[in-house]
């Protein structure tokens, strides 16, 4: 029989099967028709497995063996019958190739996960290529689902039950080296001599378990200490997810249960588990968040007319808290920057801020010490421009001062290049008004990283009238590069995602003044999944901080971006947050919360007042819709995605909610506008005016994603 999909040959004696025929996109996925093959070539080699030794699974593809299942076809079905039934078609085929009688196995080069583990792990062997691009792995909790192909039954038998549940409950992948370490992989070779080395493995058959195995069996076949694993595993769930996401637990659920039941037993509660979770609202919304992830890897923007340029060397402008950081980050990704400072002493605390960034790697096991030296020694600390003529780019760093910025930027471009790309870091000054001081204003935009430069991954790259499409390609590839997710955002106060956050703040200043406590906002903020209260946040972000930039918006925006005073009080009372150990909370040295401030306590209502958590959620994330339907209607942004991927990759807005818009549109336009003209009656008439868009959203019956 022919296939079109995968290849399938017999050859001398050895059956192979190889992933990635006759396609021309990079990954490789199990969609309908491909699972419909993988059925029948198996079926096949079973039906052969007397005129064979082995079977071999190989892929056609330069870094991919199998990235999984097809995720449009997790997110077409709509219930729960049809997602179990979907995953035991998966299961039926992998026990086929389990229950073959001659040896099989999978040579992974490249991309493996999910479905593509699953089968690996369905064969006798797995051995891996010494590719950089190899990664095994099971990331479905990711998408609020459960491996449905045996993955859960499989992983335990390989690596031993604590392994496994650390790999399926975190979605982690593995490089070759550490996918041997653990004991998925049975041997890393290179790529060039992966087939001839899968066929030394068959005729010696020799696949012994590793002791970590033996001991991973061992604990998991004593009934006890099998109960001491799952009780640790969902205890260490619930403390890092609150309790927030449902897949991890039902993956508990599934395996406990699973380790009593024979493999027909085992299989059917995974593909019931899988259909359940799958056609949930939770795991449809992380479903969503993984197209849009997807479609932000390519720019969609204006097409560019003339070649794009490739930003290889850099420099940061400013050593400060921020210029360290982009430093870091060009250090990282191989820019050799050069780092500028009026001083010795500011370009000292810079190089310092990078090492740290660096040494926070090495402690996570992601360098070397080796590496880090190499890195770090890349960055040249520098007191002039005199070499601002081999950069590509430039990302100023400096006071938040818009006359110096400017003279800054004017004093730059006579020193580099006419294709250097220049940016500002600004977070809330005029990117239309900086690009002013230009010669070359078209290779100008604004490119707004969060604070810390390494652990947030959204960057805000402002436009402004007369940048060249070039400029805003070049960073968003850029940014892609270092491993960012951009979000292209037009000019205007705040931009979009402080924007967004600054209605959320302020209500917050006039919740506690009208008497409800602390205690009661934060909590009702961190049970609707937010990864810290508002007042925690205020503390962080810095108090100081906050008035100023909450004055710019209000100057910006108007009255309905008036705040309460509150947070000017406490800073006048020189409480600053977390930076001086006091703000709404107390801090100890390492900054952990020691308590609340009874001293701002004392400027609050001494009665409090109890408001349900509801109402408290719709009164700090309403005014939040409003301002995003606004920054829709100004056209800052032009989707409803962009909203959304800029407040989970910039505050941390839960990603199980989908976002912000998503969660909008899951409640329903009409409720929210119902209840922000009550806040308009019974609050306040400026801070829940509800905006035009919205309301023409509501007329007609649309949601923000129909847009
Ligand atoms: N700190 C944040 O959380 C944050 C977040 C996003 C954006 N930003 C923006 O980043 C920029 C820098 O903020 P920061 O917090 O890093 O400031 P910072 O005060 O920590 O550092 C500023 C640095 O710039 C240096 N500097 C001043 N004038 C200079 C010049 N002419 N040439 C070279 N260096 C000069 C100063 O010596 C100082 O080291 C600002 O525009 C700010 O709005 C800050």
């Amino acid at each position: 029989m022919s296939y079109k999909r995968i290849s399938y040959e017999i050859k001398n004696k050895y059956a192979y099967i190889g992933f990635g025929y006759n396609c021309d996109k990079a990954m490789t996925v199990l969609d309908e028709e491909s699972l419909r093959e993988l059925r029948d070539i198996v079926n096949e080699a079973s039906a052969e497995e007397k005129n064979i030794d082995g079977v071999i699974f190989h892929s056609h593809k330069k870094d991919c063996f199998l990235a999984g299942a097809d995720i449009k076809l997790i997110s077409a079905m709509k219930t729960e019958s049809e997602g179990a039934h979907g995953a035991e078609q998966g299961q039926i085929i992998f026990n086929v190739i389990e229950d073959l009688k001659v040896p099989s196995i999978a040579c992974v080069n490249g991309v493996c996960l999910g479905g593509g583990t699953e089968l690996s792990l369905s064969c006798s062997m797995i051995i891996c290529s010494d590719n950089t691009k190899t990664q095994m792995g099971l990331p479905e909790v990711k998408l609020g689902i459960i491996p449905g192909f045996g993955g859960t039954f499989r992983m335990p038998k390989k690596v031993g039950l604590p392994t496994a549940l650390d790999l399926i409950l975190t979605g982690k992948s593995l490089n070759a080296r550490k996918a041997k370490r653990v004991g998925i992989a049975d041997g890393v070779y290179p790529k060039e001599r992966l087939l001839t080395m899968a066929l030394n493995h068959l005729k010696k058959q020799d696949k012994k378990q590793s002791i970590k195995e033996s001991l991973g069996h061992f604990a998991a076949d004593n009934f006890l200490s099998r109960k001491i694993i799952f009780q640790k595993a969902r205890e260490n769930v619930l403390k890092k997810t609150k309790g927030f996401y449902q897949a991890p637990l039902k993956i508990l659920d599934v395996m406990e249960a699973g380790m009593m039941k024979s493999r027909t037993g085992y299989l059917a509660g995974e593909a019931q588990a899988f259909g359940e979770l799958c056609v949930g609202e939770q795991s449809k919304n992380l479903q969503h968040l993984f197209f849009l992830m997807e479609a932000t890897k390519k720019y969609k923007g204006l097409k560019a007319e003339n070649d794009i340029p490739i930003l290889k060397r850099g420099a940061a402008l400013g050593a400060g808290t921020m210029g360290g950081g982009i430093a870091w980050l060009m250090a990282e990704t191989d820019m050799a920057p050069i780092l500028k400072d009026l001083t010795p002493e500011a370009l000292e605390l810079g190089l310092k801020q990078s090492a740290a960034n660096f040494l926070g790697q090495m402690k996570r096991k992601k360098m070397s010490y080796d590496q880090f030296e190499r890195k770090q020694r890349t960055i040249s600390p520098e007191l002039t421009y005199d070499s601002f003529g081999q950069v590509d780019l430039v990302i100023e760093a400096i006071v938040e001062n818009i006359n110096i910025k400017k003279s800054v930027f004017a004093e730059v471009e006579k020193h580099v290049s006419k294709s250097c790309v220049l940016t500002s870091n600004t977070s809330s000054l005029s990117v239309e008004e900086m690009s002013t001081a230009l010669e070359y204003p078209e290779r100008f935009a604004g490119l707004h990283f969060f604070n810390p430069v390494n652990r947030m991954p959204l960057v805000e790259i402002v436009t402004h009238s007369k940048v060249a499409p070039e400029t805003i390609e070049a960073l968003y590839s850029w940014c892609l590069k270092a491993k960012k997710k951009p979000v292209v955002v037009a000019d205007g106060p705040g931009f979009l995602v402080n924007r967004i956050l600054m209605p959320y703040l302020n209500e917050v200043g006039f919740l506690l003044k009208e008497g409800v406590s602390m205690k009661d906002v934060d909590d009702a903020c961190l049970n609707f999944g937010m990864p810290m209260g508002p007042c925690r946040l205020l503390d962080e972000i810095g108090l100081d901080v906050g008035v100023k930039v909450a004055k710019i918006l209000h100057e910006g925006l108007g009255d309905r971006a008036a705040t309460s005073d509150l947070s000017q009080v406490v800073v006048d009372k020189g409480f600053l947050g977390k930076k001086n150990k006091k703000g709404f909370y107390l801090y100890d040295e390492k900054g952990k919360v020691t308590g609340v401030n009874e001293e701002v306590q004392k400027l609050l209502p001494s009665e409090n007042i109890k408001m349900s958590e509801t109402d408290i959620q719709m009164r700090v994330f309403l005014p939040m819709i409003n301002e995003a339907s606004i920054i829709l209607d100004e056209k800052i942004v032009s989707k409803a995605s962009d909203v959304d991927l800029g407040l989970i990759f910039g505050i941390g807005f839960p990603p199980f909610r989908g976002g912000l818009l998503k969660y909008a549109d899951s409640q329903g336009l009409d409720r929210i506008l119902e209840v922000i003209e009550k806040f308009s009656n019974t609050v306040n008439d400026k801070r829940y005016n509800a905006c035009d868009y919205l309301k023409n959203l509501v007329d007609k019956k649309m949601k923000f994603y129909d847009i």
